[in-house]
């Protein structure tokens, strides 16, 4: 499917995309989106191997195709560094993901070069950053931090952790004191963006927004873009708990949504 009225699928293992997917429905409101919300595999961040993510995108791939995308973004940091190289050998329609566009965003902000990363435990430990800062600009210095509790915490929600604030201090001190650019390497992370901000004065970086310009040069290059005037649809699937995860998503999204629960199959 890569015709223009073909969806874009989008999918993270839980709640987290949908940073992304509030800024792509922003600046394509007319486009049509299933987002795929692998909460039922959560985390992905931690406890899995590389080819367990790579089976579990796999899965998500084929079912964007079976409901007739035309464009998919890997929301998901650990799900990009996994994967992100096998599906696009794998499927042939255009793959999105947002590592490169973390990297963009880093140089686009950073005046001396010194950039940290927070991110998952899978993404720090892969390198993710640092590899695609080798590619873009090879002068760029990468201090790659592990939040190995806050996916879960963010997941589940934030504030009944009593916590929060000692791991706040306990990863943003590692944050060099030359760094000038902080990039929020998981797509959970915006959604503390604020309390962030209340701990660290330096600039920050939501790989979101340069992902959502990729995403409109793709679709405008390859001329897929929506041309219907009316405003595009959006559905959610989950493979796990879907009445608190609607709930969250409609305050992300500042709407109702409409959600189906999908069978999950376990990794095996
Ligand atoms: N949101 C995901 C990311 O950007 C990870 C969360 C998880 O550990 O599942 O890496």
């Amino acid at each position: 499917m890569n015709d223009k009225s073909g969806k874009i699928g989008i999918f993270d293992s839980g709640i987290g995309g949908t940073t992304v997917l509030r800024e792509l429905i922003k600046a394509l409101p007319n486009e049509d989106y299933i987002y795929y919300g692998d909460n039922g595999n959560f985390p992905y961040g931690s406890g899995k191997t590389k080819e367990d993510l790579q089976k579990l995108c796999e899965r998500i791939l084929k079912f964007f195709l079976m409901n007739n995308c035309k464009l998919v973004v890997v929301a998901c940091n650990t799900a990009s560094i996994a994967a992100i190289e096998y599906l696009r050998e794998n499927f042939s329609l255009p793959i999105i993901g947002i590592i490169e566009s973390g990297v963009k965003g880093a140089i686009k902000n950073t005046i001396n070069k010194n950039v940290a990363v927070i991110s998952t435990k899978f993404t720090a430990e892969a390198h993710g950053y640092k590899k695609q800062a080798d590619n873009l600009d090879s002068d760029l210095n990468i201090t790659e931090i592990a939040c190995k509790e806050f996916p879960n915490m963010i997941e589940k929600g934030w504030e009944t952790f009593s916590n929060s604030e000692e791991l706040l201090n306990k990863y943003l001190s590692k944050i060099p004191e030359n760094a000038d650019t902080l990039v929020l390497g998981c797509t959970h992370y915006p959604l503390i963006r604020d309390v962030i901000e209340q701990h660290t004065n330096i600039k920050i970086v939501d790989p979101a927004f340069q992902a959502v310009e990729e995403v409109k040069r793709t679709l405008k290059s390859l001329n897929i873009l929506n041309t219907k005037s009316e405003k595009g649809k959006l559905i959610f699937f989950v493979t796990g708990e879907s009445k608190y995860f609607q709930a969250i998503v409609e305050k992300i999204l500042e709407r109702e949504i409409d959600i189906y629960r999908i069978p999950n199959k376990k990794l095996n």
